[in-house]
């Protein structure tokens, strides 16, 4: 915390690579330091010159005889290590190295070597391969942009140096006020947690809004996302959704850029809102910057045209804001706005004749009705509205709303008069919109935030599972060189988590499968036990519906020839006479040991087709019973779990407390890799649940330190 404290509100600063020939980076940070206000001391580096833009130069920071907090550097890669060697040895405590050719082109070993010298004197690193940062905090604009920066309360973090340098234009352009603008680049030392553990505590930023093409650290992240979701909302939009962006987001930071559906989960999991698009993103912060909170939730639309309330209608439904409905209450409100032909019913409608004097009537109501908490206000060009009342209408009903603590959005639509209004009140951040989809989806995030705050809950639930078992059935696979359990010993697993499972006996021979069919009763499943052969059915190696001895006996053989056809060197451990379980729900429930988050729990639909339906939610450890009910509930075929058709509703809470031991089981047993259930079969409350066929994969006995 403190030495981040160097980065954004540093008292002096070395640039070196400073110049004066206009043009060069090292004369763009100067320009813009000196240029940017700021009040602390400035010291330009740069073997032959005296003086750069008015400012004393030194040739090294080892020179210059002060204490400096700070230091960019923008000088060729070759020569970065010896000027962050000078930064770190006179006691800079925060480099900023402007400079490319490092990671991101595969030059590993020259960034590493530069964090590693850094690191035994607790110098932090920014970059490499950034634009540099601002910090409102600090009259601090170290950066090479051409634009000037608003003030205002929203921080921007961005692994994309080109696309940061856009953003501070597009937000100048939008009048979007900036706290921070932090250009992260290859992330080698600071990353978006150090500067959130920032942000969060800088009491003049509201919003945060992050580009994120990748992150290293997840757990980390994670941690630190978590905490500042709790003070302030984060927006975050990431690139890399696609299978191929995601490789172009590797390529392009030097950085894995993770499975999608994982990062979108354990995101959401934390209370951040994910934008789709840029513009959503600078919306978003537009709004969120400027608007309050809702305080409860019912929502009014009022509108001047039919279609334009539907179209709102149906957004409010898209994003999940819940129209406020008592039609008394609400005659009572909005009657003396509305014409006879008009409607009080949400959306009210107060027709197509409405000036901007019905309209200011409309709009102060919800302000002033207690049971209203946030508007929707549409208006559809007509020639009977006085349009150059238009933005006065606006600014005060949008203030009266503000005063009364409560969020009104404005989705206008129309000619050029129109298209001034939108322009000169999103400048004044009012949150007016030419389309009802973009006003709805600004609410909607605010409710979205609010309900995450609302229902957070920070407990953790785990299991208790004997280890000592589990640990036992490791040792013997590793001791056999194997990075797999076979399925008893999936099984075994699953019960020393207390999972149920069906009851089942490896035979060696013919005589001890009938043995054990007879004594474990009909109908049985036979499985072959093989370590050679992982997909039992592709090699022929499980019969179903066994119903008597005859038929054990035929499977056997049957078993035992297709298997050895199928790899005629295959070791048979076995033959698993199993009971058939009665059908019921299938679900699918896993775990696994992500490269970027760490431990993740996943379920959804299972079955054979899980690989096509991908009806399935991931979580982050750690997890509450709350969340995984949340997470039972995002899956699309839940209502099958509810019971469907005149059926009962089936064992949730076993299938939570499955998933709560799956966790448990990946968390505390480091040489767990992968954990998949497929199916678990869930039956109705009484009747419990089942694992059914369980794969486990465990680290490579040579790597693994236990
Ligand atoms: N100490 C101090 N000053 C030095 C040193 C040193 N060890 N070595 C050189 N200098 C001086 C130079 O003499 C020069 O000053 P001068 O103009 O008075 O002669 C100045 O530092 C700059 O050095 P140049 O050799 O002129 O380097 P140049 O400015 O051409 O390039 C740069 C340096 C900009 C860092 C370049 O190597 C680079 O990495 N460019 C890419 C930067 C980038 O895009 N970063 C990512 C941003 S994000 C995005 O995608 C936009």
């Amino acid at each position: 915390m403190h030495s981040m404290k160097y980065l954004f509100e540093p008292e002096s600063i070395a640039i070196v690579g400073a110049s004066s020939t206009e043009g060069k980076i090292g004369n763009s940070v100067v320009r813009n330091i000196a240029g940017g206000g700021f009040r602390g001391a400035i010291y330009p580096v740069n073997p032959s010159a005296k003086e750069i833009l008015g400012h004393t130069a030194y040739p090294a920071v080892s020179s210059i005889g002060q204490e400096v907090d700070a230091a960019v550097i923008c000088i060729p890669a070759e020569h970065v290590f010896e000027a962050v060697k000078d930064c770190v040895d006179s006691g800079v405590k925060q480099v900023q190295i402007i400079t490319s050719g490092f990671s991101e082109i595969g030059e590993h070993d020259k960034e590493n070597e530069i964090i590693d010298y850094a690191a035994q004197k607790g110098t932090r690193i920014l970059g490499p391969n950034i634009f540099g940062i601002y910090s409102a905090a600090a009259n601090l604009n170290a950066t090479f942009a051409a634009t000037e920066v608003t003030r205002g309360n929203v921080a921007i973090l961005t692994q994309s140096g080109a696309l940061g340098i856009a953003m501070m234009g597009k937000t100048a352009a939008s009048n979007i006020g900036l706290s921070a603008m932090v250009s992260l680049g290859n992330k080698a030392d600071i990353d978006e947690a150090d500067c959130l553990d920032y942000i969060r505590e800088d009491p003049s930023t509201a919003v945060i809004f992050m580009y994120i093409e990748g992150i290293k650290k997840g757990e980390r992240f994670i941690e630190s996302l978590e905490k500042t979701t709790r003070v302030k909302p984060v927006i975050i939009l990431k690139s890399g959704r696609s299978s191929r962006g995601a490789m172009a987001a590797a390529s392009h930071t030097g950085s894995l850029a993770g499975s999608d559906a994982v990062f979108d989960a354990i995101i959401r999991q934390c209370g951040a809102l994910r934008a789709e698009s840029l513009e959503d993103a600078f919306y978003w912060c537009s709004y969120l910057s400027s608007s309050p909170m809702p305080g409860g939730d019912n929502t009014v639309i009022i509108t001047n045209g039919g279609g334009i309330g539907v179209m709102a209608t149906d957004a409010c439904e898209k994003y999940g804001i819940k129209m406020y409905d008592d039609q008394t209450a609400l005659r009572e409100i909005f009657g003396p706005a509305t014409p006879v032909f008009g409607s009080t019913r949400n959306p009210i409608d107060i027709t197509g004749g409405a000036a901007s004097h019905d309209y200011n009537l409309a709009l102060s109501a919800p302000a002033a009705a207690p049971d209203i908490h946030s508007t929707i206000a549409l208006y559809c060009e007509t020639a009977t509205f006085d349009t150059e009342n238009l933005a006065p209408m606006i600014r005060k009903t949008w203030e009266e709303h503000k005063k009364a603590g409560k969020p009104a959005v404005y989705a206008i639509v129309g000619g050029s008069s129109v298209t001034s209004v939108i322009d000169t009140l999103q400048k004044e951040n009012v949150p007016v919109y030419s389309d009802v989809d973009e006003a709805v989806s600004a609410l909607a995030v605010g409710y979205r935030y609010r309900s995450y705050l609302e229902t957070r809950n920070n407990a953790q639930d785990w299991a208790s599972i004997d280890m000592a078992t589990i640990n036992e059935i490791i040792d013997r696979a590793q001791s056999e060189g194997r990075s797999f359990l076979l399925a008893n010993e999936g099984a075994a697993v699953m019960q020393a988590a207390g999972i149920p499972v069906p009851q089942s006996r490896i035979a060696q021979n013919l005589d001890q499968a009938v043995e054990y069919a007879e004594c474990l009763g009909y109908p049985l499943v036979m499985k072959v036990v093989s370590r050679d052969i992982l997909h039992k059915s592709d090699a022929g190696g499980v019969a179903l519906n066994l119903d008597d001895k005859e038929e054990i006996i035929d499977a056997f053989e049957a078993i035992r020839q297709n298997c050895l056809n199928y790899n005629p060197s295959a070791v048979i451990d076995g033959f698993e006479i199993t009971e058939q379980v009665a059908e019921g729900t299938e679900i699918i429930v896993g775990a696994r040991r992500d490269p970027a988050f760490g431990p993740v729990v996943m379920c959804g639909l299972g079955g054979i087709y899980v690989e096509i339906i991908k009806d399935v939610v991931f979580r982050a450890l750690p997890l509450n019973r709350q969340e995984v009910v949340g997470m039972l509930e995002e899956i699309k075929t839940y209502p099958l779990l509810l019971g469907v058709r005149g059926e009962e509703r089936k064992d949730i809470e076993g299938l939570v407390d499955t998933i709560i031991k799956v966790g448990t089981i990946i968390k505390k047993c480091n040489r767990i890799t992968d954990i998949e259930i497929n199916p678990v079969v869930v039956y109705e409350q009484e009747r419990g649940l089942k694992a059914i066929d369980t794969r486990i994969l465990i680290s490579n006995p040579k790597e693994d330190s236990k």
